[in-house]
C-alpha cells in the first residue's frame, strides 16, 4: 500500500514538472504542434535541422518548436543568426546539447559550454592566449610519432569516448535537460561508458598539466598549458577541472570536425574525377617538386573554392552549439523568453536552395569569378557558425584541412571502385557530426 502511495506522488510531481511551461510563450515564433512531455521532439527527430528546413515554407525562416522540456528557436537564415549572435544576449548554454556532460563533469565548466562572465573571460583570456603563441607554433605544440604507445592508447580511448556519444541515459537529457542537474545521483543507478572515457582522458591531460606545473617558470610560459596555470593564480573561475574540461574541449572540437571533413573530401573528389584532377593540376603546376605550404595559398584559387564547396556540402556541424538566451528577449516581434535554446540552422544555410541554387550539386565554381581567377565568398557559408561564438578554432582549422588536402592530392589519387552503388550527399548524423554514407575508395599514388 505505502508503495502505491510512493508511486503515485512521484508520477504526480514528474508529470507536474514536466507538464509545467507547456503552454506556448506569448509571441513565440510560429511552429508545428507538440505533445505532451517530448513536445516536437519526436517529430523533428535526430535529423531536426533538416525538418526544420523543410518546415520553412510554411512557418518561416525563424522555427518556434519544444524539444522535450526546452522550449527551442531555430534560426533558418544567415542574416538572422549573424544579427542574433553578435549580441552577448544569445550567448548562453541550456542543457540541450546531449553532448554536454560529455566533456563536462561538473556544469558551466571549460569553455564549450560554459556561459556568463565565466565564459566572456575564459573565450578572451583563450583567444588572446592562442595568438600570442600562435596555434601553430612549435612551442605549443606536443608532438607524438604516429606509433607512439601513449598517443596508441591514448586515441583508442578517445575513439570509445566518441563511439560512446549516444549510449545509455544520454538521449534522456537530450529530451528532458533539467536532468543533467541531478547527473551524479542518476549515474550511481545508470553508469554511463563516456563519464568513464572522460575520466580516462582526464587522467591523461592532468599528468600533462602535473608536468607542466613541476617544470614551469612563472613570468615564461611556454604554452597554452602554462599560461592557464599562471592565470588560475589570479581568478577563481579557472581551476583544475576548468583546465581539464577545456584542453577535453579542444580535443573534441578539433579533432572529429578536421578528420570527417578530410573524409568527405574523399568522398567528394573520389566520386568527382573531373573537380579532382582540376585541383591536382593546379596544385602540380604551381608548386612544382617540393610541399605545399601556407604561403602557397593565394596562388591556388581551386583549391579555396574547393574546401569552400567541401565544407559546404558536408555541412559537418549542422547545428553547431546550440545556444541559450540569458534574458528575455525581443527579435522580429518575437519573444524569446530567458533560457530559450536557439539553434543556429547551418544546415538550412549551407543547404537552402533559394541562397544557392542547386545545393545538391558538388560544384566548386560557384565560389569562384568567372575568369576562374578570384574567389568569390557567400554570406551564407557559415560552417564555423558566427558571432560572438563562433568557431576558436577556424583559422587552425582552415590551415590544416588546406595543408592536408593539397599534399594529399599532390601525391595520391582518390577514385571510388567501379561497382560502387551512388552515394547521397546527405551524410549520417552521429550525435556530433555529418559523416559521408560508409564507401571505398582506391587510393593510387601520382607519378
Ligand atoms: C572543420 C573544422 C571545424 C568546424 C566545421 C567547426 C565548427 C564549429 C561550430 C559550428 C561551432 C559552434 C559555433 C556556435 O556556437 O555558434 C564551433 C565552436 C567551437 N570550436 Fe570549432 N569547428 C572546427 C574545428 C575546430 C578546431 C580545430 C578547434 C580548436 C582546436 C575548434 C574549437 C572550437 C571551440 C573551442 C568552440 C566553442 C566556442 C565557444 O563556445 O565560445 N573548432 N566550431
Amino acid at each position: 500500500m505505502f508503495s502505491i502511495y510512493v508511486l503515485t506522488v512521484v508520477t504526480f510531481l514528474l508529470s507536474w514538472y514536466l507538464l509545467r511551461g507547456s503552454k506556448r510563450p506569448k509571441n513565440f515564433p510560429p511552429g508545428p504542434p507538440g505533445i505532451p512531455i517530448f513536445g516536437n521532439a519526436l517529430q523533428l527527430g535526430k535529423y531536426n535541422f533538416k525538418v526544420a528546413l523543410a518546415l520553412k515554407p510554411k512557418y518561416g525562416d525563424i522555427l518556434g518548436v519544444k524539444m522535450g522540456s526546452n522550449w527551442t528557436v531555430f534560426l533558418n537564415n544567415p542574416e538572422d543568426i549573424r544579427e542574433a549572435f553578435n549580441k552577448p544576449e544569445y550567448t548562453g548554454r541550456t542543457g540541450f546539447n546531449p553532448l554536454m556532460d560529455m566533456t563536462c563533469e561538473e556544469l558551466n565548466s571549460g569553455i564549450i559550454f560554459s556561459y556568463g562572465q565565466k565564459w566572456v573571460d575564459h573565450r578572451r583570456f583563450t583567444l588572446r592566449t592562442l595568438r600570442d603563441f600562435g596555434f601553430a607554433k612549435r612551442t605549443s605544440e606536443e608532438r607524438y610519432e604516429y606509433d607512439d604507445p601513449e598517443m596508441t592508447v591514448l586515441m583508442k580511448i578517445f575513439n570509445d569516448f566518441f563511439d560512446s556519444a549516444m549510449d545509455g541515459i544520454r538521449p534522456f537529457y537530450f529530451l528532458f535537460p533539467f536532468l543533467l542537474q541531478i547527473k551524479k545521483p542518476i549515474s550511481v543507478l545508470f553508469p554511463e561508458k563516456s563519464d568513464k572515457f572522460r575520466q580516462k582522458l582526464f587522467e591523461f591531460l592532468r599528468k600533462i598539466i602535473d608536468d607542466h606545473r613541476k617544470t614551469m617558470q612563472v613570468g615564461q610560459p611556454r604554452d597554452y598549458i602554462d599560461s592557464m596555470l599562471e592565470e588560475s593564480t589570479k581568478t577563481d573561475d579557472l581551476k583544475e577541472i576548468d583546465m581539464l574540461t577545456s584542453l577535453l574541449d579542444f580535443f573534441v572540437a578539433g579533432t572529429e570536425t578536421t578528420s570527417t571533413t578530410l573524409l568527405w573530401s574523399c568522398f567528394l573528389l573520389g566520386q568527382h574525377q573531373d573537380i579532382q584532377e582540376k585541383l591536382a593540376n593546379e596544385i602540380l603546376t604551381t608548386v612544382v617538386n617540393r610541399e605545399v605550404t601556407l604561403s602557397d595559398r593565394p596562388s591556388l584559387p581551386y583549391v579555396e573554392a574547393t574546401t569552400l564547396e567541401i565544407m559546404r556540402v558536408s555541412s559537418i556541424a549542422p547545428f553547431g552549439t546550440p545556444h541559450a538566451t540569458t534574458q528575455d528577449v525581443t527579435y522580429k516581434g518575437f519573444n524569446f523568453p530567458k533560457g530559450t535554446s536557439i539553434i543556429p540552422n547551418i544546415y538550412a544555410c549551407l543547404k537552402d536552395a533559394d541562397l544557392w541554387g542547386d545545393p545538391d550539386v558538388f560544384r566548386p565554381d560557384r565560389f569562384l569569378s568567372p575568369d576562374g581567377k578570384t574567389v568569390v565568398r557567400n554570406k551564407a557559408w557559415i560552417p564555423f557558425g558566427v558571432g560572438k561564438r563562433s568557431c576558436l578554432g577556424e583559422s587552425l582549422a582552415r590551415d590544416e584541412i588546406f595543408l592536408f588536402l593539397t599534399n594529399l592530392i599532390q601525391n595520391i589519387r582518390v577514385s571510388m571502385p567501379d561497382d560502387e552503388p551512388p552515394h547521397s550527399l546527405d551524410g549520417l548524423f552521429t550525435g556530433g557530426t555529418l559523416q559521408p554514407e560508409a564507401h571505398r575508395i582506391i587510393i593510387n599514388i601520382r607519378n
